[in-house]
């Protein structure tokens, strides 16, 4: 009776179908009440004593075994089934929704791409800083009013670890591993701690670039800033640079573009002065350079930063700032073109 056994065992495993009428069959042939599992069942009886627990293992192996394979050829059978049913294949495919580019990381590149033509490579650094990155490196006196608990938010557990609130914090990173020429710029998400309304948000993005080397001069950035002008908002664009303070550039300035809503005539948006800031500016302050162990007797540098939402806005007219970060699809849709 175990040969018989083991031979239906093998041979079940080898079982297959082609249609409903043969499964059946094959149902009736095995599992029925008159089928062959149950005539062995019926001579269970007669097996002897000492192999009755041999045996009835067995055999409920090959009940259980039998009842599997007829099962999962009635699925693979069914599941065909559903699928010739299911498909017409002279339909029109449904339509795919792509996903579109999300306008910040558009024109961050688009920034990017303009100074890597000036040969100026990536660099990158962590979110969450310390106060020598972020602040004194970059020549912060202890008490600047922007390093006020209004403007900064801190590690609560540190207070001398903060969420940058600029990534200049990045050109320190940089200068204090490179010695120059360092020729870099810096994307990155920075965090103020400001009450969030259609003009602000307590999160944006900004673009640094910084530029070190032997006698590096003003006239040097003024030129790289009237090429990224041109380049990104029209070669007709025309740039100004005003005096400014930063605590980390000597001399510092300003720059704004003639307005690319009024061609420089006057509309409400340039508030009707045909000009537009976009970034600050300046001349590495050589403290900053010696905060960073490079001899500032050797070497100058510029740098420069703007806000990412801003030249956005100038490209794509978006009024209100926190749409950028609501994920609003039919906003966010209107860019797909863009690129
Ligand atoms: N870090 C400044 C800010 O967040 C922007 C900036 C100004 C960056 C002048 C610079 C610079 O590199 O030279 O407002």
């Amino acid at each position: 009776m175990l040969d018989k056994i083991h031979s239906l065992l093998s041979e079940i495993d080898r079982l297959s179908v082609s249609n409903a009428d043969e499964l059946e069959a094959l149902r009736i042939k095995y599992l029925s009440k008159k089928g062959i599992v149950s005539a062995l069942m019926d001579d269970f009886r007669n097996v002897a004593p000492g192999q009755k627990r041999e045996v009835g293992m067995k055999l409920n192996e090959l009940k259980q075994k039998a009842q599997e394979k007829i099962q999962s050829l009635k699925e693979m059978f069914d599941g065909n089934k559903e699928k010739n049913l299911d498909i017409d294949l002279t339909r029109t495919a449904y339509p795919v929704s792509l996903g579109a580019r999300h306008p910040i990381s558009i024109v961050k590149e688009e920034i990017c791409d303009i100074f890597k033509r000036l040969g100026f490579s990536i660099a990158e650094g962590p979110e969450v800083e310390d106060d020598w990155h972020v602040f004194s490196s970059l020549n912060f006196a202890e008490d600047h009013p922007a390093r006020d608990m209004q403007d900064t938010f801190f590690i609560e557990s540190n207070p001398d670890i903060v969420l940058r609130t600029h990534t200049s914090s990045v050109q320190t990173r940089v200068m204090e591993k490179t010695q120059p020429p360092i020729r870099i710029i810096c994307p990155g998400r920075v965090y103020r701690n400001e009450a969030i309304s259609y003009r602000a948000h307590c999160f944006f993005h900004q673009v640094e670039a910084l530029y070190v080397d032997k006698d590096v001069s003003f006239a040097d950035l003024k030129q790289a800033l009237l090429f990224f002008a041109k380049e990104m908002f029209g070669n007709e664009t025309k740039i100004r640079l005003r005096p400014s303070y930063f605590p980390f550039t000597e001399p510092s300035a300003e720059m704004d573009i003639s307005c690319n809503l009024c061609g420089g005539e006057g509309c409400p948006f340039c508030k009707y002065t045909g000009w537009v800031e976009i970034l600050g500016c300046g001349m590495v302050d050589p403290n900053v350079l010696d905060n960073c162990g490079i001899d500032s007797k050797s070497y100058t540098g510029y740098a420069l930063g703007m806000g990412i939402e801003r030249i956005t806005n100038l490209k794509y007219q978006v009024k209100d700032l926190r749409m950028f970060s609501e994920n609003d699809v039919s906003f966010l849709k209107q860019f797909q073109s863009a690129h």
